[in-house]
């Protein structure tokens, strides 16, 4: 019915690379060709089904499941799952990669922290740096970036639209089904 399959592209970097202006812009880009895609964002996450979890290691991990599970069913319904989290732990992506094998991508959205820092567009950076927010990813909390992601994006030195062709050329050339006419 779609002419492409349903999967999950797993968009991970810090806080400022640019994972929801992408995911946003891809969603755009794929819904004109007509392709089913729903981007699923942290921070729209953790109003609802993850309020109830912090930023500890362990309540990161559980957000990363619990979201994790839900990009599954996505990809189930034959949907492509845009996912904007930043996921910092690269045992808590391996745990979704194991869990949906085949239909996982995983998108390293990749800036500098100076960069992030600079563009700092919600502020956080700077309440973090003044200890006003602790276990702040790249300040207080580490990152770990992917060894071996499915493509890297390089939004520190590219300008978005150059990021975003990337990101749809390599969408278009792993999801993409020959239809018969
Ligand atoms: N090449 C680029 N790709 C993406 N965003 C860019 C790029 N160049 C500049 N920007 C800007 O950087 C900012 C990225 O913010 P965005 O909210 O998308 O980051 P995020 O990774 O979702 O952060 P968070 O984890 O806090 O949600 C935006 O203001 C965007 O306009
Ligand atoms: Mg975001």
């Amino acid at each position: 019915m779609n002419r492409h399959c349903g999967g999950i592209l797993w968009l991970t970097g810090l806080s400022g690379a640019g994972k929801s202006t992408l995911a946003r812009e891809l969603e755009r880009v794929l819904r004109a060709r007509g392709w089913q895609a729903f981007v699923l964002d942290g921070d729209a996450l953790r109003t609802g089904l993850n309020a109830d979890l912090g930023f500890s290691p362990q309540d990161r991990a559980e957000n990363i499941r619990r979201s994790g599970e839900v990009a599954g069913l996505f990809a189930q319904a034959g949907i492509i799952a845009i996912c904007a989290f930043i996921s910092p732990y690269r045992a808590d992506r391996d745990r979704v990669r194991a869990a949906h094998a085949a239909a996982f991508h995983e998108i390293h959205v990749s800036a500098p922290l100076e960069v992030c820092e600079a563009r700092d567009p919600k502020g956080l950076y700077r309440r973090a740096r003044s200890g006003e927010i602790a276990q702040f990813t790249g300040i207080s909390a580490p990152y770990e970036p992917p060894l071996a992601p499915e493509l890297e994006i390089p939004s520190g030195r590219w300008p978005l639209e150059r990021c975003v062709v990337q990101l749809a050329r390599y969408t278009e050339r792993r999801f993409a089904l020959a239809v018969a006419a």
